[in-house]
């Protein structure tokens, strides 16, 4: 139990951080990993160089900007490492589960792939990922201009197993041409988004996540901390069982079940919920930082120019935000760690951090790229001091090898009080006391 109370403690320290998940269909032409290592061997006269071909993985970008990174690294490699691009589902509960039935039977297709902020300490636990500390000293790369939320994130057990590719914290976006500000609590978001459904087009006052899967964690995150409760303690004690998280979720259990959000509302996921506001059908969206550049799209987006960006409403207590973003990890069995090592330097360095946020709107972990013009131009909300304050102080979520577990607890029984199946308080107590088996079990 101490130890992994020590665990939990330790990955409690800030995870900073998406957006695998978006709407529509991908931007990058995918490959299987069956197409890997097709290069035809250059003619042995003289000193032929072989390719190296490795193959990345990471959930749907409907942007330009996967397609855009690699190609820029395969044109500079030229000759020397190809990167192949393999697809995976935008359910980051999806990916996880695909990534861990092939490393668990020690599969080596993916050489490189995109890893959500919750899951480097359970791969490194589970040893299905490699070290990453002699590459990043061999290169004197310097960790001190990533953000650190994002750094603990990659850092368990005294060793980095990830790179931070970008950060994510839960935004709330309006439409400019219906109201003129955001509601400032959950209560006026009820009032305004009941006010204003109908107006301009639009079929409903708010959409969010609600479906049974990770991201409607995160928003039960944030209105749990909103109200003053939490998940666990500084010391990873399980305290889901408070009167605040109760208030929390009971305000949640009032919006989704509102005759203002979507009647399918527990089908959405991120792409459903932002397909929804950029179409013009909802007054108010909660998502993650990558919606702003998704409005801004003129081959998808029908409310070019009447969106604002603001903080999500205040509970009793504060505005929380909960933290998400990816990183990228290497293989534990890749049979080319060195090139994986190449592309994931460039992939979550400045060159490939500026590729994401210029071309796919996503929010970097390199810091100096929050100063630099064309990122800003793109992205005003980088520009933003509240939003990077934002960043700064929002909410983790318990980063443990047994997080997916904990998360799958809450999914279930957050999911039965949003269907009516049972209250709050008995949601409540069930997580209370699945979690802490569950933590007892791990020992
Ligand atoms: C975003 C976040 C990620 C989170 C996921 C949930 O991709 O970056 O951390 O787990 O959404 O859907």
């Amino acid at each position: 139990m101490k130890n992994i109370k020590k665990v939990l403690a330790l990955v409690l320290a800030l995870v900073m951080l998406f957006a695998a998940s978006a709407c529509g269909k991908s931007a990058v032409p995918s490959t299987t990993p069956e197409t890997k290592n097709e290069a035809t061997p250059a003619p042995s006269t003289e000193a032929p160089q072989e390719v190296v071909e490795i193959t990345y993985a990471k959930g749907v970008d409907v942007t330009p900007a996967t397609g855009k990174i690699i190609e820029t690294f395969n044109k500079r490699y030229e000759g020397k490492i190809k990167v192949n691009f393999v697809e995976m589902p935008s359910d980051t509960g999806k990916q996880h589960d695909q990534y861990v039935t092939s490393f668990a039977a020690g599969g080596s297709e993916y050489d490189i792939f995109d890893a959500d902020v919750i899951w480097p300490a359970e791969f490194a636990q589970a040893d299905y990922a490699l070290a990453l500390d002699k590459y990043v000293e061999r290169d004197n790369l310097d960790l001190s201009k990533y953000m650190t939320g994002p750094v603990a994130a990659a850092t368990f057990k005294g060793k980095l197993w990830a790179m931070p590719r970008f950060i994510d914290a839960g935004m709330f976006f309006y439409r400019t041409d219906i109201v003129d500000k955001a509601p400032e609590t959950y209560d006026e978001l009820i009032e305004m988004a009941k006010a204003n459904k109908g107006k301009n087009g639009t079929q409903f006052g708010f959409v969010a996540q609600a479906k049974q899967y990770e991201g409607m964690v995160c928003n039960a995150v944030e209105y749990i901390a909103a109200y003053g409760g939490s998940v666990v303690d500084g010391e990873g004690n399980i305290v889901i069982n408070s009167p605040e998280t109760i208030k929390g979720l009971k305000k949640m259990v009032e919006v989704f079940t509102s005759d203002f959000v979507p009647s399918n509302i527990t089908t959405f996921t991120e792409p459903e919920s932002c397909t929804s506001f950029i179409e013009g059908q909802s007054v108010f969206i909660r998502n993650w930082p990558y919606q702003w550049f998704m409005c801004q799209d003129e081959s998808q987006s029908k409310v070019v120019g009447k969106v604002a960006f603001a903080p999500l409403p205040k509970g009793d207590v504060k505005s929380a935000s909960c933290l998400g973003g990816w990183l990228a990890m290497i293989n534990k069995n890749s049979k080319n760690p060195d090139a994986a090592w190449e592309f994931l330097k460039f992939l979550a360095g400045p060159e490939g951090q500026k590729i994401s946020a210029v071309d796919g709107g996503l929010a970097p972990t390199y810091i100096p790229l929050y100063d630099d013009a064309e990122v800003v131009k793109v992205n005003p909300h980088f520009g933003d001091k509240g939003f990077v304050e934002g960043l700064k102080v929002a909410v983790p979520r318990p980063v443990s090898p047994i997080w997916p577990k904990l998360s799958e607890i809450m999914q279930i029984e957050i999911s039965k009080a949003l269907a009516g199946q049972q209250t709050v308080e008995e949601a409540v107590a069930n997580m209370e006391q699945q979690m802490k088996a569950a933590v007892a079990d791990a020992q």
